[in-house]
């Protein structure tokens, strides 16, 4: 080995929006753990909007590498992160490096790790490990399952996640229940949320619109499938407004679909920040979403969520009363159904439900399970 690693250096990788809010409050408690830690994005979001907004809003310091990839196919975006963070790995030699959730980022730079391991002894730790729809037409299960593959440290958010993990034959001893950091974050910026009051900037009243989210492959890149989830959304709009900040990636498809005219009955607006989009989903009468996150954050906020999706890999939503999928396949009667039953179910406040673990010091058990991890054999 030319360089021993550093043990006490974590290397933290973020690429899309979803990671944002995970890395935040653990780069934080990593740090107050001892830990020196190094930031890389890979540049698979780029918009101000998708990603240095979540850096204003979330306190996060400028990454200490950026990869610039932006937007490519699959192939060439994982391609693209796996040659650029090669360099890095090599250069900055870190004892781990940490990567969340279930994006072309997490595998990407999962992958370097298994493959410069024997060179570099770095070790992989997965937050939001575990996490399972069993649908491998999904591009995040195959990320997820082939990240928990290389990893050395597997982070848990839910009591489930174990049994998928073991199910696969991961020794569980590399499983750590950390619970949700997502959630750490949710708690920490939700008097901020209150402050901005997004839904009276906009005119609207507590607990008398829905926010709706949709951004999934399966549901956007098929004519027919986006035409239903936004005629379920056009019908919901009919007895309370429907807010819906459009993914750049739904936005393309509606142009490209010609679909545009079926927004006019929606409240569209940009994709929103982290703390905009708190404040908007906590005063909703409900949610309707195709996101992972939504789900996880309507649960905590008590706001019932309405999930355009078959199957779930959060069935813990689900089993806590705040989450139901819309009947399969989606259908505009179903969604609409789907959500006046959720609006009947009602609001039950911040902090009513919250699984073991969401309890806003998910990121400090993370940190503490990285400095007990064995040594290297
Ligand atoms: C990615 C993740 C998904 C996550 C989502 C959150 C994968 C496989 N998917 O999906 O799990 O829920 O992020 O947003 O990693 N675009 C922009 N500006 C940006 C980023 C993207 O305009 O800052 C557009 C581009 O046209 C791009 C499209 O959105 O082609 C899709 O972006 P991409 O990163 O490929 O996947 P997402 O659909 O965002």
């Amino acid at each position: 080995m030319e360089h021993a690693p550093t043990d006490s250096t974590v290397m933290l990788v973020a690429g899309a929006r979803p990671n944002f809010m995970k890395i935040a409050p653990v780069q934080k408690a990593l740090e107050r753990a001892g830990f020196r830690t190094v930031l890389v994005h890979t540049g698979q979001h780029y918009d101000d909007q998708m990603s240095a907004s979540f850096f204003r809003d979330l306190e996060i310091r400028q990454p200490d590498h950026h990869l610039g990839v932006g937007s490519a196919s699959h192939a060439v975006q994982t391609a693209r992160i796996m040659e650029a963070f090669e360099r890095i790995l090599l250069d900055t030699r870190p004892g781990w490096v940490l990567v969340p959730g279930d994006v072309n980022s997490t595998l990407a730079c999962a992958l370097v790790c298994a493959k410069l391991k024997e060179a570099t002894g770095v070790r992989l730790a997965h937050l939001e490990s575990g996490l399972r729809s069993h649908d491998w037409r999904m591009p995040e299960e195959v990320n997820r399952v082939l990240t928990d593959r290389c990893a050395d440290l597997l982070l848990t958010p839910s009591r489930d996640a174990a049994a998928n993990l073991s199910a696969e034959g991961i020794d569980a001893t590399k499983v750590a229940f950390v619970g949700n950091v997502m959630i750490d974050t949710l708690l920490d910026r939700l008097p901020a949320a209150r402050t901005r009051a997004l839904p009276a900037r906009l005119g609207l009243d507590a607990g008398r619109y829905v926010v709706a989210t949709l951004h999934r492959p399966s549901n956007v890149d098929d004519e027919s499938a986006l035409r239903v989830c936004l005629g379920g959304l056009a019908a919901v709009a009919a007895d309370l407004p429907v807010v819906l900040p459009l993914h750049p990636r739904t936005q393309k498809q509606v142009d490209s679909f010609g679909l545009g005219h079926l927004l006019d009955r929606l409240r569209i607006t940009e994709p929103l920040g982290y703390i905009d989009m708190l404040s908007l989903t906590e005063g909703a009468a409900a949610a309707i979403t195709d996101s992972g996150g939504v789900q996880e954050e309507t649960t905590v906020l008590g706001v019932q969520c309405v999930t355009l999706r078959e199957q779930t890999e959060r069935p813990i939503t689900v089993e806590e009363g705040t989450n139901q999928l819309a009947p399969w396949p989606l259908t505009v009667e179903g969604i609409y159904q789907t959500s006046r039953r959720a609006m009947k179910l009602g609001r039950v406040g911040v902090g009513t439900r919250s699984p073991d673990g969401w309890d806003g010091r998910a990121s400090e058990r993370a940190a503490t399970a990285i400095r007990r991890a064995p040594q290297r054999s």
